[in-house]
């Protein structure tokens, strides 16, 4: 058994081998986390998804008879963290569900309009004995339904899905996983996760100033028990669209004439001391990339043109960014084609329509980048590399 605190216990499940999380890729799996509070009354936080039901009402039943919860606490009604609700009311009869309206609607929706439960708009905390939990709504903290739930007495933050990583690991707290792991995890989880969102999420972390929190536990991943105040400071810098010397390079190719130019252009922009990250879509997925994007202060897209128009891999990557509004980027289009372009202009259209400040390029080249052209992407990766500098 796993306890947070005396009587407060991880009761989820660890998901090793999970690989693609509605499309954003998890190469290191996942966890649905549920926590279990033992007091004169017993509240469970959170289900977990469908496939491990059975494993959480196993490890509730471990800690205590699942007739004896009081309370079920339903923080975001998504079914990653909904989907045992069927099995936990069954498991749990005598067990009250507390959720926003918005997410006793969702779950109807879900699960059937027969599920009974109590807006915390109505009951907006509950007296457990010695500890007690009182509700904050966070709506689009990821949904429009998330809510977050504190314990006051233990200065502990029930984050739901803000603060969490797509990590499987034996451990469950911050102090037992490799730490270059958990921060990679948990900058990509915002990235592909809560990035378009962050103006509701600033305003849950700037509600946090001022709160006493000691120990986070999110819905996914490890908790924060060793250092809180990492997390919460690397969600202060990502919601105010904080940037470090970095650039991205991002691109698709079909005879390696595109490909010439990215490289050229990333080697351009690191002779100013940039760093660089190079992706080809043949070989990275678009939420490897995000998470480049999310802290570099240049985006450059490079496509060749295929039928007119952008080919597939660069469309749904631009697709893909589009939807989650970096924020105080600058980027630039390149590209090359046979007998008609159409990519470049594409791709700007795209850049432009993701919020991005276009930089002018004219690095789109016929058929093979002859030698002069491929110094004109050297040079204009330089060009790019001053800008990024000097921002
Ligand atoms: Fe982890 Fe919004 O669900």
């Amino acid at each position: 058994m796993i306890q947070l605190r005396d009587g407060i216990y991880w009761v989820g499940a660890v998901d090793w081998s999970i690989r693609n999380f509605h499309g954003y890729i998890t190469n290191r799996g996942s966890s649905y986390n549920s926590y279990l509070i033992v007091d004169e009354k017993v509240a469970l936080v959170d289900f977990v998804k469908a496939p491990f039901a059975e494993e959480q009402i196993r490890r509730i039943s471990e800690v205590i008879d699942p007739k004896k919860v009081d309370y079920v606490v339903a923080n975001h009604a998504e079914p990653d963290h909904s989907g045992s609700i069927r099995r936990v009311i069954e498991a749990c009869p005598n067990a009250e569900i507390l959720a926003t309206e918005r997410c006793i609607n969702t779950l109807w929706r879900y699960y059937g309009g027969d599920i009974k439960a109590t807006p915390v708009e109505k009951k907006p905390s509950l007296k457990l004995g010695k500890r007690s939990l009182t509700f904050v709504p966070a709506p689009m903290a990821h949904w429009p339904d998330s809510m977050v739930s504190y314990v006051p007495e233990e200065k502990l933050l029930f984050s739901n899905d803000a603060f969490g990583q797509h990590l499987a690991s034996s451990g469950r707290f911050d102090d037992e996983v490799d730490q270059a792991e958990l921060m990679q995890e948990a900058e990509t989880y915002y990235a592909n996760i809560l990035m378009p969102l962050w103006r509701s999420v600033g305003r849950a972390v700037k509600a946090l100033e001022g709160v006493p929190v000691e120990m986070i536990a999110p819905s996914h991943g490890v908790i924060w028990r060793k250092d809180p105040g990492l997390i919460l400071k690397s969600y202060q810098g990502w919601v105010a669209g904080e940037t470090k010397l970095k650039a991205v390079v991002v691109y698709d190719t079909m005879w390696g004439s595109t490909q010439l130019l990215a490289r050229a252009i990333a080697d351009g922009i690191a002779s100013k001391g940039v760093d660089v990250k190079v992706h080809c879509l043949g070989a990275s997925h678009h939420s490897e990339v995000i998470a480049d994007v999310l802290e570099a202060r240049a985006v450059l897209v490079g496509s060749p043109t295929l039928n007119n128009h952008l080919f597939p891999s660069v469309a749904g990557f631009l697709a893909y960014m589009r939807g989650l509004k970096p924020v105080n980027k600058i980027g630039a289009a390149f590209g090359s084609y046979g007998w008609a372009g159409g990519a470049k202009k594409a791709v700007e259209t795209e850049l432009l329509a993701a919020g991005i400040q276009l930089i002018e390029s004219d690095i789109d080249f016929v058929f093979k980048p002859s030698g002069d052209e491929a110094k004109r992407a050297y040079a204009f990766g330089e060009s790019m590399g001053e800008k990024i500098v000097g921002a």
